[in-house]
């Protein structure tokens, strides 16, 4: 692929301004480039009215697909009869309308006459063979037409899948994967023209086995939901969940569109056919999170309910999951194999048509099993893909208990003789195709997936928290990598032997979906219930002590995150000397909600960064006290800015995620030259008046019914570490200094029971309480 091919576009249109057509024209705004979005022309009113209408469902879409509103400005609107004109002028041309062929037909020969020569014209359909799309085409216009199917929210959803029709040139091919990689942040995987492509073919095969046997094996859909889920590193909404999400009546007739489609012998139809319990769900009316609930919902007070395949009835959801799957989230998937209970069988029966499913699809679908594995992994976010799945059970154990209980053993799998489908050879990973050879796995240039590089290099050190490694440069890489990157002393161990063990650079980074969620908070839960203060205090000096270390240790240290970087998390990244985030990447400081304060230096550098934005003590104190206090976060690096959590005059973003080494690195590079790590700076307090205002402020607000009374305690507790507290002059403190009055407000903090209650109340439901 040659670099930056995808660059030849800077105009794009989207026409269909239905979900998928505003998520698309979305996103290319998020890259910075205008786009036109265009839809069916109104009778009454504006004549683009339909495209109109969509603009302000993107503009007020949560989770928001803009990464700043500001990019909607980017995006002009227009109908298919006025304003084909200007669609052919632009570079790239995506349809996204309704899924009908001669609906689509119809558009393309109206766009003919309209098309500059250079124009790309690609449709989003996610059924309709590419034969059939261009049948009617010129020659002329095939070379230049391809299927991009994007997955929703586009947004947020990593997998394109990029299917050519039998006269696309290969530079069109090539230029819409560099730019969806490159702009659109996609991981892009070339797929055949088959029905389904890769992702839907098996992720949609996977849903409906899981829910299949879930009601063959009368499981409840908590159960079927809580092993189809975390243990086997798929999304916690499993089966059940995710037909919420989806939509009921939509998944419907996605199944059935399927159902169509593949040929009568493909095992798809075993667990595919129409399904009673969905098809009795839409009937009474359940079609998902989008209407009055689906397979579970949630009443006005805040109750949860699952419905009861049993009776058919909504009765109460059962919250605490089974041993066995609390179990597996630890140990993994195999353990969840190992009994035979109704349970096991049920995360056997699960896998082995997955996996088989997966497995026969080699070759008619693709000749590399890593495909099919990068198709899951970004397109339903699941942790690995179904033969890395078959590697970590065993390819030897996997076939021999197929055998044994008589399934079909696809070839691929025979052929494979109790080997691995993935294995490292001198240091490159490879993957085995159909046919048995090895080849290095494929990634475009510059894109690293660390969960597969990792495989190829030994920690230098190691515990339950964290990993360094070497790369090969010598550059350090800290990888967290607890559950969701809680932070714990064991990974703030990593972080400290890492500064004191330097080499040319550092990077913090992970390819976990979060960064970290913050510190472990079970862990303060104890120590609080244990009245364990000096534990917490040596516990927050050690953080602490790492993250200096950090900061002031003799190389760049660059921190590249995606996902969550939140609370101690983002403290981590405050004390980098540059942060290269995800465009998703979510940042801030969130401890306030847990009615405690950042103990991490979140509080000090925040206050440092609004100095010296204000050159004023006394803004810096408000903007702080303000910011922390209502534990502000932001959806994306551009919300960030504001809020001081990302320095765009200094930090830097990148699209895709699967770049951020490669964006590190670069920056280690950018900032070797005379590097000098900063000096440690002084901090004024702001004093006893701007303490009084802010306490005055905060009991207006409890007063007005604006704040909870604890808000008050917490809010004091955030203005005492930056003005110094009721009586304190403008003093100047050491960054020393900062870090201890950080310590003491929150162990304060810690000890009233509101906080504990605050903690208790996250950890059990989930959501923040108001005290
Ligand atoms: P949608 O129903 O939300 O939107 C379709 C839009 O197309 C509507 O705004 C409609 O007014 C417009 N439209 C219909 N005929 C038109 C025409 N002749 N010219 C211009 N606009 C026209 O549909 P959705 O879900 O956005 O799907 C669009 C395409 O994307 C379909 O081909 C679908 O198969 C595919 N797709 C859908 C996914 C999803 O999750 N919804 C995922 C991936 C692909």
């Amino acid at each position: 692929m040659s670099t930056n091919s995808g660059s030849a576009i800077k105009k794009v249109c989207v026409i269909g301004a239905g979900t998928m057509g505003s998520g698309i024209a979305a996103q290319v705004s998020n890259a910075g480039l205008e786009v036109l979005l265009l839809d069916i022309a109104s009778g009454e009113g504006s004549r683009n009215k339909p495209a109109e209408d969509a603009m302000e469902r993107i503009k007020k879409s949560d989770p928001p697909l803009l990464m700043k509103q500001e990019n909607a400005a980017l995006i002009s609107t227009g109908n298919i009869e006025d304003d084909l004109g200007a669609a052919g002028q632009c570079d790239w041309i995506v349809e996204a309308i309704v899924e009908r062929l001669d609906i689509k037909r119809t558009l393309y020969s109206n766009l003919m006459p309209h098309l500059k020569p250079t124009t790309l014209v690609s449709s989003n359909t996610s059924t309709i063979p590419i034969s059939l799309l261009m049948e009617d085409m010129p020659v002329e216009l095939r070379q230049r037409f391809c299927i991009t199917h994007f997955f929703n929210p586009v947004r947020y959803m990593r997998l394109l899948e990029l299917v050519e029709g039998e006269e696309t040139r290969r530079d069109v091919i090539d230029t819409l994967a560099d730019f969806s990689d490159r702009m659109l942040g996609k991981g892009v995987v070339q797929c055949a023209d088959t029905p389904g492509f890769l992702g839907n073919r098996v992720g949609v095969f996977a849903l409906q086995a899981a829910i299949h046997e879930a009601v063959s094996l009368k499981l409840t859909i908590e159960e079927a939901d809580a092993i189809f889920g975390r243990p086997m590193g798929i999304p916690k909404t499993g089966a059940f969940g995710l037909y919420d999400l989806i939509g009921l009546d939509l998944m419907g007739d996605v199944v059935r569109s399927l159902n169509s489609i593949l040929d009568q012998g493909d095992p798809f139809h075993e667990v595919g056919g129409e399904n009673l319990v969905v098809n009795g769900r839409v009937k009474a009316g359940f079609t998902g999170n989008k209407g009055k609930g689906g397979f579970y919902r949630e009443d006005e007070a805040g109750q949860k309910f699952a419905h009861d395949l049993e009776t058919g009835e909504w009765r109460p959801r059962a919250e605490s999951p089974p041993e066995l799957v609390l179990r597996g989230e630890k140990e993994g998937l195999a353990v969840l194999l190992e009994g035979d209970d109704n349970l096991s069988q049920f995360a056997w029966r699960v896998l082995a048509r997955i996996l088989t499913y997966s497995a026969g699809l080699l070759p008619e679908v693709t000749h590399s099993p890593q495909d099919i594995d990068d198709a899951m992994k970004l397109g339903y976010n699941w942790v690995q893909g179904p033969f890395e799945m078959i590697d970590v059970i065993g390819s030897a154990k996997f076939v021999e208990r197929l055998q044994s209980e008589n399934w079909y053993v696809p070839e691929y799998l025979r052929d494979l003789d109790g080997q691995p489908v993935y294995a490292v050879k001198n240091k490159t990973l490879k993957v085995r195709h159909w046919g048995g050879d090895l080849h290095p796995v494929k990634l475009p240039e510059g894109v690293t997936r660390f969960h597969m590089l990792r495989r190829t290099l030994v920690p230098v050190f190691e515990n339950a928290g964290a990993s360094l490694f070497h790369l090969d440069d010598g550059t350090r890489l800290v990888e967290f990598h607890t559950k969701a990157n809680a932070l714990d002393a064991d990974c703030m161990d990593v972080v400290n032997r890492t500064a004191y063990d330097p080499g040319p650079g550092i990077i913090v980074h992970n390819d976990a979906q979060h960064f970290s969620a913050g510190v472990n908070l079970e862990r303060f839960m104890e120590m609080i219930e244990a009245k364990n203060w000096d534990g917490i205090d040596a516990f927050l000096l050690g953080f602490q002590k790492a993250v200096a270390a950090l900061c002031y240790c003799p190389v760049p240290v660059v921190g590249a995150p995606s996902g969550l970087a939140i609370g101690g998390g983002f403290e981590v990244l405050a004390h980098c000397d540059m942060v290269v985030a995800h465009a998703n990447s979510v940042l801030g400081l969130v401890e306030s909600v847990v009615g405690l304060v950042p103990g991490g230096g979140g509080v000090k550098e925040i206050y440092w960064r609004w100095y010296q934005h204000t050159g004023d003590w006394e803004k810096a104190a408000r903007n702080t006290f303000n910011q922390i206090g209502y534990g502000q976060t932001a959806s994306s690096p551009d919300e960030a800015a504001p809020l001081m959590y990302f320095l765009p005059e200094r930090d830097r973003q990148v699209m895709n995620r699967d770049r951020l080494i490669e964006g590190a690195r670069a920056a280690l590079g950018d900032l070797a030259t005379g590097y000098k790590p900063r000096e440690s700076p002084e901090f004024e307090l702001a004093g006893g008046a701007a303490y009084a205002e802010m306490v005055e402020f905060l009991e207006k607000g409890v007063a007005k019914g604006m704040f909870f009374p604890h808000d008050l305690t917490v809010g004091s507790a955030i203005a005492r570490i930056v003005t110094g507290g009721h009586d304190s002059g403008k003093d100047l403190v050491s960054e020393e200094a900062m870090f201890a009055r950080e310590r003491s407000s929150f162990i304060e903090l810690a000890k009233t029971p509101q906080t504990l209650e605050r903690i208790k109340h996250l950890l059990r439901v989930g959501t923040a309480l108001r005290n």
